[in-house]
């Protein structure tokens, strides 16, 4: 397995002395007000929780948007802080954008525009050449920013996701030595798809200024090469996994994402998350009963709606389990002016309320909702307590959830159920794979699910949490610093 440790050591000798840079949208930290004392909290979404370790394990700088309302009192006159907060390691610098900047960025290009695009699941896309122009001033300021850290110095910069298509390009612009890999985190769709997108010649152009662009799967990368192929006057060989733009390669691969499982299984069973254990199931009446949870970011990619609709079925087709299952909602509330998440918001509200008045027996509901920004020992804690995970992302580039749930079952016991469409299903074949479109089959799978036998849990369980824990996120960054850095990537021993 690797580990923190060794990954650190393969920073040092294969970075020597250049410079990382990570960049992503979301920051590890935010601050807020809490009355006259500021504190912090650490946002949802897979990709604060998967780069963190990394970011202990070798320093360096994290450059992301300011999103807390106390961000300002905190960072230094560079806008910098030293983070984790309570034990630094390494230094967040804030990127602060006004109200027209960040709907411009981040709701609409990236979040109205690239997100529906890149998930097809049937939510329209939109794109305004306003838009675009703040997108492209945004990420400029990110480059600014990168280039006032680097200076002369050499750097190698991880960018993340989609909301950074053209930064590559506005970093070479500015900075000789630097090398830049990014990591997409979402799917890429087939060509087809991305011919609908506006300014795509441009964009695909500007993305091929990456050393190494890295997705989630094989058929994200092919797909990538696919589009390249169509849209760009660029050699794309499929043996190599390259494109060649003007005289530069860039190398495109798969590396599926992972998680620091050795610190998700230990907290699992330490003294703080039993304790909270005990307390969440006498809170929530738990005590006796079989229990599903769901731990998402509130998004209609999610198939949160599906799993309300699998409740209410489950519990029409088996009146058994009236009474004894409660299906646990967990739910980050997410990109909240975007009127499509409003919608879901509204509509999985009225949906429990009128599950729950339906079926309430005795004080018992099937569904309890809690919205909030719960911490990792928090969903630590469910995950523990609960006998069923339900994975149902539409479309999904990895969904790390379904993996932090694995690593959580020290017991070795407990279902996950999920979708076929995730990234996660290629790893996690010993889950019970589902189709979230068909209700009907996600009622069976959540019935033969709560009666599977102990024996039949453990056999599944164990396969998982083998593979969760082999490829874990330091094995990730190891094996994406041994392509950009050209380097024979070997199998921990440890
Ligand atoms: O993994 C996809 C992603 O969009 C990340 O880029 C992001 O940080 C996370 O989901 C959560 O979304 P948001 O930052 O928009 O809340």
């Amino acid at each position: 397995m690797w580990t923190s440790k060794e990954l650190s050591e393969l920073i040092k000798s294969k970075l020597g002395d250049r410079l990382l840079i990570v960049v992503s949208n979301r920051e590890p930290y935010a601050h807020i007000f809490d009355g006259d004392d500021v504190k912090y909290y650490v946002p949802p979404g897979g990709l604060v929780t998967a780069l963190e370790p990394i970011m202990k394990a070798s320093g360096g700088y994290w450059v992301a948007q300011a999103n807390g309302e106390a961000d300002a009192s905190v960072v230094n006159e560079k806008n910098e802080i030293n983070c984790p907060p309570d034990n630094p390691i390494y230094t967040l610098k804030r990127i602060f954008l006004n109200k027209e900047e960040e709907t411009g960025f981040y709701y609409n290009f990236s979040n109205k525009g690239l997100w529906p695009l890149c998930h097809i699941t049937y939510t329209r896309p939109q794109f305004t050449e306003k838009d675009y122009e703040t997108y492209k001033k945004v990420q400029e300021k990110f480059a600014e920013s990168i280039a006032e850290i680097v200076q002369d110095r050499p750097a190698f910069v991880f960018i993340q996701d989609y909301h950074f298509v053209n930064l590559s390009k506005l970093i070479k612009e500015k900075l000789k030595n630097v090398i830049t890999a990014q990591f997409w985190h979402i799917p890429w769709p087939n060509s087809e798809v991305v011919r609908i997108l506006p300014f795509k010649n441009e964009l695909l152009d500007a993305i091929l200024h990456n050393d190494l662009l890295a997705f989630q799967v094989q058929y994200h990368a092919i797909n990538f090469l696919d589009t390249i192929n169509r849209f760009l006057e660029a050699r794309v060989e499929y043996d190599t996994m390259t494109v060649t733009k003007d005289s530069h390669v860039t190398m495109v691969s798969a590396f599926p994402i992972g998680i620091d499982y050795e610190h998700v299984s230990q907290l699992s069973s330490s003294e703080k998350i039993l304790n909270l254990r005990n307390e969440l199931l006498k809170r929530y009446r738990l005590k006796d009963k079989l229990v599903a949870i769901g731990v998402d970011r509130i998004d209609y990619t999610k198939g949160i709606l599906e799993r309300f609709l699998a409740v209410d079925s489950l519990l029409q087709r088996y009146p058994e389990f009236i009474g004894k299952f409660v299906y646990v909602q967990l739910g980050a509330l997410s990109r909240i002016q975007i009127q499509e998440y409003k919608e879901l918001n509204d509509k999985l509200n009225n949906m429990m309320v009128g599950i729950n008045e339906k079926y309430e027996l005795n004080g018992w509901r099937p569904i309890v909702l809690i919205r909030a920004n719960h911490s990792q020992d928090i969903i630590t804690a469910w995950n523990g307590i609960a006998n069923i995970s339900l994975v149902t992302s539409l479309h999904d580039g990895m969904n790390l959830v379904a993996k932090e749930f694995v690593a959580a079952r020290n017991n070795i016991d407990g279902v996950l159920i999920l979708s076929e469409f995730t990234g996660a299903a290629r790893e996690l074949s010993d889950a019970i794979l589902i189709n979230p479109y068909y209700v009907d089959g996600l009622v069976e799978a959540i019935k033969s699910s709560l009666e599977m036998p102990l024996e039949e849990q453990k056999r599944r369980m164990s396969k998982m949490r083998d593979i969760v824990m082999k490829n874990n996120v330091y094995r990730w960054a190891a094996k994406i610093l041994s392509e950009i850095f050209n380097f024979e990537f070997v199998e921990s021993d440890s």
